[in-house]
């Protein structure tokens, strides 16, 4: 009789409270990844959050690469309904992050998986380093 095969634990990385991003707003956060290479590697995210939901995804306009943030962590259109590029005005849907208007449409935005656990937005499945790559941070 064969053991099952063990599971790599799901990592899990707490960037914030959730109380820490207003209902219907977004929220950018600079991090560091792990690179494959073992270094670091820059991780530009932003999360918006739609009640107790959040969507995730990377700070870099399918356009040009820009970040959408026009004016710090603001991600969406006047209307509130879409996410917005501020450099060109692209409109991303909020839960897809597929371009529906705009100089990329048809295109998308790269999706970060996240989740609230514990009353904390965390990456998922994401190996991060802490600023003080103790570990600490990890949910
Ligand atoms: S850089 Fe985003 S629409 Fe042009």
């Amino acid at each position: 009789m064969s053991a099952a095969p063990e599971q790599a634990p799901i990592l899990a990385y707490a960037i914030c409270p959730l109380d820490d991003i207003s209902n219907r707003r977004g929220r950018a956060f600079q991090l560091l990844q792990r690179a494959p290479d073992g270094g670091q590697k820059a991780f530009s995210i932003f999360v918006v959050r739609w009640g107790s939901q959040v969507f995730g995804y990377v700070n870099r306009c399918p356009h040009t690469g820009a970040n959408l943030d026009w004016e710090r962590n603001q991600f969406l259109d006047p209307g509130g309904q879409r996410l917005m590029c501020g450099k060109h005005g692209a409109l991303f849907e909020i839960g897809t992050g597929r371009c529906v208007e705009g100089p990329c449409a048809g295109q998308g935005l790269e999706p970060v998986p996240v989740a609230v656990i514990g009353g904390d937005v965390c990456v998922i499945g994401v190996e991060m380093v802490a600023d003080d790559d103790s570990g600490t941070g990890a949910a």
